[in-house]
């Protein structure tokens, strides 16, 4: 059993635990804001290891390091071949000789796990097959910043689109938090079943609510966030033609997000947007878009994901 603490999914922390985290995300924005960060991180490392292509996840790592006093550097997918060129077990225990934490991105999330197992410092999950838990905690520190650092019991996202990494990761955040979260997917498309069970057991003790609703326009009545990701992942390459013909429904467009009946609803998307498959340019650059904001707060809530498992 090791003694430090990984981030590998949202459904790990408690809900005291993933608050202070928000806090400290919101503590950490200000102090950026008014000036700069201490630097809490002076004299750790942190490598960067990427099997699929980042602009977010590795400049805001690589930065979040940078403004917290430490040091990162990024290990592309050519350099370490994950259980390629020598396996997971032994990356894990030679890495964790030289820095003090790794973020890594991979095809199979079962690297994580062996990752985790096999190292003495901890390992931070910046993508998956199976979820995207920095992304979803930002993108919760997001909306508790627009909602103007209310409460988040009560509003309700909808995800419409793919059930993948994302939706994953956002079923285990809202209802960690206590936010009302539906999915909406087609046929064939869904997400795991197992995560909706432990999410719905999770929303149960919050008193919050778990849905899939497959109609698009249905879902998303009453909506206070639409939240949507491209429909073919990184790794599904080859079943981008089929996933094109599936998919044109669940395009978040101006008829979609006007039938939230919300004049204040919010659009979040994890980016890079497909522009024109599954959101428009119009709703992406619209009044609604929280895009940028949310890619920008990256930073923000990895810094303290970073000073909570760093510092
Ligand atoms: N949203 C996200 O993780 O973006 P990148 O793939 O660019 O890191
Ligand atoms: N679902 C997408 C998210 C990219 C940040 C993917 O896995 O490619």
């Amino acid at each position: 059993m090791k003694n430090v603490a990984d981030f590998l999914s949202i459904a790990d922390l408690s809900t005291d635990q993933f608050w202070s985290w928000l806090e400290r995300a919101k503590a950490l924005k200000e102090a950026w804001r008014a000036g700069g960060n201490q630097p809490i991180l002076a004299g750790k490392s942190l490598a960067l290891l990427f099997q699929k292509p980042s602009l977010r996840t590795r400049v805001s790592f690589e930065m979040g390091m940078t403004q917290l006093g430490g040091y990162a550097f990024y290990l592309s997918p050519q350099e370490i071949r994950l259980g390629e060129r020598e396996s997971v077990a032994d990356v894990a225990r030679v890495i964790s000789g030289y820095v003090d934490g790794v973020m890594a991105r991979v095809f199979d999330h079962q690297h994580l796990l062996e990752l985790s197992k096999y190292a003495s410092i901890p390992i931070i999950n910046g993508l998956s097959d199976f979820n995207h838990p920095c992304q979803v905690f930002s993108d919760l520190f997001t909306l508790y910043e627009h909602w103007h650092w209310a409460d988040l019991r009560g509003k309700h996202l909808v995800y419409v689109g793919d059930g993948n990494n994302v939706a994953h990761s956002l079923l285990y955040g809202c209802s960690k938090v206590g936010m009302d979260v539906t999915i909406s997917s087609p046929p064939g498309y869904e997400v795991r079943p197992d995560v909706v069970a432990e999410a719905l057991a999770q929303a149960r003790r919050m008193g919050s609510k778990v849905n899939l609703e497959p109609d698009p326009q249905r879902a998303v009545a009453g909506a206070d966030a639409i939240y949507t990701d491209v429909w073919t992942s990184m790794g599904q390459e080859e079943e981008q033609q089929t996933r094109k013909q599936v998919f044109p429904p669940y395009q978040v467009n101006e008829s979609l997000v006007e039938a939230s009946g919300n004049p204040d609803v919010v659009v979040l998307h994890c980016l890079p947007a497909h522009r024109g498959e599954e959101i428009t340019d119009a709703v992406a650059d619209g009044p609604h878009s929280l895009l940028f904001p949310q890619a920008h707060n990256r930073l923000h809530g990895q810094k303290a994901i970073l000073a909570e498992l760093l510092g």
